[in-house]
């Protein structure tokens, strides 16, 4: 189904699609998945569509009282405002999954699909077991015709597996059309991203009625994104441009971060470096920030999904070019951490250091694979005292992050690990100052106030390259960053201000 084929003069399978696709136009949607995917999407969708109800449901109570609470379970700029104007007037949030498979005409598989931490494949296959599950269920409720939509993140052929689960276990009479819909919104812009997509990508069967299930799904989307931004493939194209596309944007960012050590050991500034690049047109700036590592919840599986597919497929050269950048990026988290403590007189041990940012980027409170969780272990490692803060994750996420990552239980870090509730606390009698994750509150403080209250000689170290340095050397700090090389005098940078 590629859009070649759409600029075709009409014919009677473009009528027939058309004459029953005007039957029934509006229907209702099912959301299985209350999560970072299902939520925002459906929030979207039910603002942009009022006649359709979106009933979004999950199996976790937690979750959707959250989602019917004034606390939302995630944050996301402009979400809270965006649900509350039309929670329970089309949009719902509720955990009675079967009355809303049995009530939905279209339903979309939001659910979560980890890496494996088991068996074959471990650490690199994707678990696609809550998939599966959520396929049965829909199997076993449904009693009518579904166009069922794959919008999680899934490995290639996924949708295959789907569509045998439902064909081997429907009820009498029942037919469904499976689709794949992946999602390319980013956390903390997902609201632009959902309004204002560069693309929607439907992959469907090659049939009348995938036409027509394609169809009816992209009549959704047409409500407010221009039709041709909508892009209609085969479902293993569709699938596999998910994995590719933010396999390149992971390999982007590994690729920046190794010119950052480049840089770091032969005076060239990696920030300078990627603007001269990023203005060829061909190459374009985005995604050239070099970091302390890419974290999230995306990047390292689908990278290791690409590697798994590629080991599958007996395409061993494939596989190994696409390690290269998970490797790269642990190296990086390494890296800086190694930076810190060799900077810090070849010692953290017993030493105060603080942490600004613990999400994997800003505007989120998500912190899966966040970077910061990598930095924090290696530190604690190394026998320092953390101090950290972080403007959204709640102390409970990082204490939960931390003691899975060390194997040790809350009492423990407890010693060693201190959550505070304000950055100049965070900064109080420490030694040095680490930032991990780029929130703008970070740019704006007060470093001169900052510096009197911290232990001399004072050190920056900048895994975001968000601040001004010369200012903060010019303070009487000590700054290292990812990308530059640091100047050669900085020890005597001491200067009481
Ligand atoms: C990503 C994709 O962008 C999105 O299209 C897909 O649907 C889901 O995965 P997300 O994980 O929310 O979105 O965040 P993204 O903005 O892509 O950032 C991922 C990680 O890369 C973050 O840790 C971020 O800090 C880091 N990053 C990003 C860099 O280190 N440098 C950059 O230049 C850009
Ligand atoms: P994503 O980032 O892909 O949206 P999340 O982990 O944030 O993933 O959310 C997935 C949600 O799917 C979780 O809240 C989980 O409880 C829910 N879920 C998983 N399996 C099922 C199921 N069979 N029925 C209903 N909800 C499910």
């Amino acid at each position: 189904m590629s859009n070649e084929c759409n600029g075709t003069e009409p014919n009677s399978e473009d009528e027939q699609i058309n004459e029953s696709y005007n039957k029934n136009p509006t229907f209702r949607i099912c959301c299985i998945g209350a999560g970072y995917v299902g939520g925002p999407t459906c929030a979207i969708i039910a603002s942009k569509c009022p006649h359709i109800q979106v009933t979004v449901v999950d199996v976790s109570v937690d979750r959707i009282a959250a989602w019917n609470s004034d606390n939302l379970p995630l944050f996301e700029p402009g979400l809270d405002e965006m649900v509350k104007s039309i929670r329970n007037r089309n949009l719902f949030f509720s955990t009675d999954v079967k009355k809303a498979i049995q009530e939905a005409d279209l339903i979309f598989i939001s659910v979560n699909t980890p890496t494996k931490s088991y068996g074959f494949g471990n650490g690199r296959a994707p678990d696609l077991r809550y998939v599966e599950e959520a396929a049965r269920q829909i199997a076993q409720i449904a009693t009518s015709n579904k166009i069922v939509v794959e919008k999680s993140t899934v490995p290639v052929k996924a949708a295959e597996s789907i569509k045998t689960i439902l064909k081997t276990n429907k009820q009498p009479g029942v037919s469904y059309q499976v689709l794949s819909n992946p999602e390319f919104l980013a956390e903390g812009s997902a609201i632009h991203d959902l309004l204002a997509p560069d693309r929607v990508l439907i992959g469907g069967d090659e049939t009348i009625d995938g036409s027509l299930a394609i169809k009816k799904l992209s009549w959704i989307y047409e409500h407010w994104v221009p039709k041709e931004k909508i892009l209609t493939t085969n479902t293993w194209s569709s699938e596999l441009s998910k994995l590719v596309a933010n396999a390149f944007l992971a390999q982007r960012i590994s690729s920046i971060n190794t010119i950052s050590a480049v840089c770091e050991a032969t005076g060239a500034s990696v920030s300078e470096v990627a603007k001269a690049v990023g203005l060829d047109s061909r190459i374009g700036n985005k995604f050239l920030n070099a970091s302390i590592g890419f974290g999230g919840s995306c990047f390292q599986k689908d990278v290791y999904n690409l590697i798994y597919l590629a080991e599958s497929l007996k395409l061993e050269p494939v596989a190994q070019y696409w390690l290269q950048v998970i490797k790269i990026n642990d190296w990086q988290r390494e890296r800086f951490a190694q930076m810190i403590v060799q900077n810090l007189f070849g010692s953290v041990s017993g030493k105060k250091i603080t942490v600004f940012g613990f999400a994997f980027k800003k505007d989120t409170a998500d912190t899966r694979e966040s970077s910061s969780i990598y930095v924090c272990q290696y530190l604690l490692a190394e026998g320092a005292s953390l101090l950290i803060y972080d403007p959204k994750v709640p102390e409970q996420r990082i204490f939960l992050d931390l003691c899975e990552q060390t194997g040790k239980t809350e009492a423990e870090l407890s010693e060693h690990v201190q959550i505070v509730h304000s950055a100049y606390e965070a900064a109080k009698d420490s030694h040095a100052l680490v930032i991990c994750t780029e929130w703008d509150e970070f740019k704006q403080l007060d470093y001169q106030l900052i510096y009197s209250t911290m232990k001399k000689p004072s050190f920056i170290f900048d895994g975001r390259l968000i601040l001004d340095h010369d200012h903060l050397m010019s303070i009487g700090f000590n700054v290292f960053c990812i990308g530059k090389k640091p100047p050669v005098n900085q020890y005597f940078n001491q200067s009481p201000r």
